[in-house]
């Protein structure tokens, strides 16, 4: 329902959003992240999750498909399905119950896990743009 664009010159712009939405997305909800290989997905989400205080590394969950978290009391996912060959294998890897309304999943290649993981509460797309990215927001609520 709400679009925003957002321009992002550098790396720094994409931790500085990844960090500003996390204080939006601390409840919980489902984030699908859009954008080409290099686009500026696992940036943004270790933007997140620096922004909700989490320390440590941020590893691209590639190969584990996913990464757990729990901050600020929240349990957040961040999923890779880039290497799903179908979505059924999320349920043979018992992942289904990280999809509930208090958790916060972020989704790098969503569209792989069609048929299982929920439909987003705010979609983002990302893309290259000369030497940075543009980010588009699109909620799916009134978010203004
Ligand atoms: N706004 C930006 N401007 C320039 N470079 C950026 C920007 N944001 C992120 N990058 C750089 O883009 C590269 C790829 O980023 P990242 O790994 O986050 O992409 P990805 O979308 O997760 O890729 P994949 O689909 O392979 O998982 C990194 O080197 C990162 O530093
Ligand atoms: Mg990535």
């Amino acid at each position: 329902m709400t679009v925003e664009h957002v321009d992002l010159p550098d790396e720094a712009a994409t931790l500085a959003l990844g960090a500003s939405l996390a204080k939006r997305l601390a409840a919980g909800g489902c984030v699908y992240l859009q954008g080409d290989l290099g686009a500026g997905k696992t940036t943004l989400v270790r933007g997140m999750l620096r922004g909700l205080g989490h320390e440590g590394a941020v590893k691209s969950p590639t190969y584990t498909i996913v990464e757990p978290y729990e901050l600020g009391g929240v349990n957040i996912y961040h999923f890779d399905l880039y290497r799903l060959a179908d979505p059924e294998e999320l349920e043979m890897i018992g992942v289904r119950d990280y999809f509930s309304p208090d958790s916060l999943c972020l989704l790098e290649w969503p569209e792989r896990g069609a048929g299982v993981v929920p439909s987003p509460d705010l979609t983002i797309t990302l893309a290259v743009d000369g030497h940075g990215r543009k980010a588009t927001l699109d909620w799916a609520y009134d978010a203004s």
